[in-house]
Order: structure tokens, then C-alpha cells, then sequence
């Protein structure tokens, strides 16, 4: 198979960027997307140029890593998966497909299609984590937890933070992002405590670092790997509506489940 690649190029954050077209050559239906630009990378590097810089590391879905907007959609154009479970079968023999890195302010360009999604992990710095001490896994197993309840903890805590929710939002929003990691850890018994902070502190993160609003476009549903839906969106709005009911006195903070503190 042969592609007609429209790839951005971008030498730096201060480049302005432009796209440069690259034919791939020799593409067999089974190579992964990434492996596609593995091989152009290759004839670049043997003819003297400079390869194509993107991200990727676990190449199985996992780590969030390789953040491609292909033909204009985040992870391309299948559902539920990453860009480097994207297979070129997907794609007819001869196609022009177009590469760009994720598009949005809090999200600069590092080189080429490298974004720099740290203000992702500020985010998570923020409140994002559970610090009491719930002790060795056999203590945390101590705790039970109703089967609805470790499912919805489980669908949140799929999220692998890659950022095509921002990516595909008019608002560049990192709502459905906040929403999975605040619903997460509201939903589990050790997360309880620290909740109310936990959401103020991590919306507040997340307005510094520049990221929109929701718009209601499902967007973020529609683009992301793990499939998590725009519910755990509505799931933040009551935990934030809550927060606010807790610094109002009339509900209070539950204890920690284990009687020891950090
Ligand atoms: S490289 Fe890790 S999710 Fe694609």
C-alpha cells in the first residue's frame, strides 16, 4: 500500500509550522499507524533529513503517549483506541491522510507533532491523589465496596490522561480529564475525605493552565480511547455543587475510613 502523508512540521515552539508532504511506501495492511511512520522515518534518516518527531511509548493502549490528530480526529478515525492500536488497514490503498499534533493553548508545541502535556499532570499535582494511609493492600481490601460503585471507580480510572478530550473540544476543555480523575476517587471510600478539596483544587488547576470550558458538544465522548462518557462530566458538576454545600457548613466531610492520618 502507498500513502500520501500531509505530516506537520514544526522545528521548535517559536517555528511557525508548516505541513510537508511524504509519500509512505511499502505499507503492509498490518502495520500500526505508528509503525507506518516508523518506516517513513527511516527513509528520512537514510536519505540525510531530519525524522518526524512523535510521541509513543507502550505502543498497547496504555500509557496516553501517542497523540496524533489524523485527518482531523484525535487517535483517528476508529473508536475506543489509541492511535497506536490504528491499523493502515483501516485506510484505502493509496489515501491521503493529514497529521497534526494536538491543537490547543495549554498544549504548546514541543516539535513537530510533540505537544507538551504537562499542564495535565499540574493538574493532577493539585489534588488528584488520596493521601490518608489506608494501609497495605490487605487493609485496603478491608474496605468493601458495592459492585456499581467499583465499576464506576474502575470506567473513571480508565482515563489514561493522553488529552484527546482537549484536542477534540472547541474549548480545548479538560473537563472530561478532571471529571474522571475527581469522579474516581470520589467514588471510593478513600477518596472521601480530601473530596471537597480535591475538586475546588483541581478545577482551580485546571482554569490556570488555560483549558476552556465544556461546551456540551460530546466531543471529548466521541474521540476518547477509553470510551468514558460525558456522565462522569455531570458526576464533577455535582461534586463541585457539593464542595460548595460542605464550605457552607450544612454538610459535613466524612472521616478518613482508617483511623490512622498521613
Ligand atoms: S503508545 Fe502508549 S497508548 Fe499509544
Amino acid at each position: 500500500m502507498t500513502f500520501t502523508l500531509n505530516i506537520w512540521r514544526q522545528k521548535g515552539p517559536e517555528d511557525s509550522g508548516r505541513f510537508v508532504t511524504y509519500e509512505a511506501r511499502d505499507v503492509s495492511a498490518g502495520m500500526s499507524f505508528l509503525e507506518m511512520l516508523d518506516s517513513v522515518n527511516q527513509r528520512l534518516i537514510a536519505d540525510g533529513e531530519e525524522p518526524v518527531a512523535f510521541e509513543q511509548d507502550c505502543r498497547e493502549g496504555i500509557c496516553g503517549s501517542c497523540s496524533l490528530v489524523i485527518n482531523g480526529v484525535p487517535h483517528g478515525p476508529d473508536r475506543g483506541i489509541t492511535t497506536c492500536q490504528l491499523y493502515m488497514r483501516r485506510f484505502p490503498d493509496g489515501a491521503v491522510i493529514t497529521i497534526e499534533p494536538w491543537r490547543a493553548r495549554s498544549f504548546p508545541i514541543i516539535k513537530d507533532l510533540v505537544v507538551d502535556r504537562r499542564a495535565l499532570d499540574r493538574i493532577m499535582q493539585a489534588g488528584g491523589y488520596i493521601s490518608v494511609n489506608t494501609g497495605g493492600a490487605v487493609d485496603g481490601n478491608v474496605l468493601l465496596i458495592g459492585k456499581d460503585q467499583a465499576e464506576t471507580a474502575m470506567d473513571a480510572a480508565s482515563c489514561i490522561g493522553c488529552g484527546a478530550c482537549v484536542a477534540a473540544c472547541k474549548n480545548a476543555s479538560a473537563m472530561l480529564f478532571v471529571a474522571a480523575k475527581v469522579s474516581h476517587l470520589a467514588s471510593l471510600p478513600q477518596g472521601k475525605p480530601e473530596r471537597t478539596h480535591r475538586v475546588r483544587a483541581m478545577l482551580e488547576a485546571m482554569d490556570r493552565e488555560g483549558f476552556g470550558s465544556c461546551g456540551n458538544q460530546y466531543e471529548c465522548e466521541a474521540v476518547c480511547p477509553k470510551s468514558i462518557g460525558v456522565r462522569f462530566i455531570a458526576n464533577l458538576n455535582r461534586e463541585y455543587l457539593r464542595a460548595g454545600v460542605v464550605e457552607s457548613g450544612l454538610l459535613s466531610e466524612p472521616e478518613a475510613p482508617h483511623a490512622e492520618s498521613a
